[in-house]
């Protein structure tokens, strides 16, 4: 019973893009046996995932005083064609944030001399600008990556 909680509460966790948004979805009951079929982590989720854990490195080499001289993930580039759980989310606003994004996050890989935490901030900042419309259960999570 404890590891079904887990469970669940892992996969609650997944599907957190819905919460602020869908709200009538939550107050369904969760259907066990059928959870696992029902979700399947889109292409763009997968990449949002390895994004985080990426920033969640170079944080932490940040932290530590090491500079960062690999090149910028080209994974990353993906944002704009990976498939989304949703796709009229990839409207004009995702774009133009996807856009602003990619800047931000070169800017801090092009010259490791100036990776300051401002620098690094300013990528979790841009994680949140297009968050704060587009799917806001991760919210939370993206702030801990916030150097204080
Ligand atoms: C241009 C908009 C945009 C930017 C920038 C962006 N995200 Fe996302 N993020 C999304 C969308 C849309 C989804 C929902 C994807 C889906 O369900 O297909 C998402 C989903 C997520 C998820 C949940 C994935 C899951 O398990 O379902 C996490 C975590 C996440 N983003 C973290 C980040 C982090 C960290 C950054 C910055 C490094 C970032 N995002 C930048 C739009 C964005």
């Amino acid at each position: 019973m404890f590891r079904l909680g887990l469970v669940l509460s892992l996969l609650v966790c997944c599907v957190s893009c819905k919460k602020e948004n869908q709200v009538e979805e939550q107050t369904k009951p969760i259907q066990t046996e059928n959870t696992f079929k029902l979700y399947e982590m889109s292409e763009m989720a997968v990449l949002m995932e390895q994004m985080y854990v990426d920033n969640q490195r170079i944080r932490q080499r940040i932290l530590e005083g090491v500079t960062i001289d690999d090149a910028m993930p080209s994974l990353h580039q993906r944002l704009f064609t990976a498939v989304m759980t949703d796709p009229s989310d990839k409207d004009l606003f995702f774009e133009t944030q996807a856009q602003a994004f990619i800047q931000v996050e070169e800017a801090f890989y092009a010259n490791p001399k100036e990776q300051t935490k401002e620098k690094f901030n300013a990528i979790v900042e841009a994680c949140l600008s297009c968050h704060q419309k587009k799917c806001g259960g991760p919210i939370p999570r993206i702030k801990k990556l916030w150097i204080p």
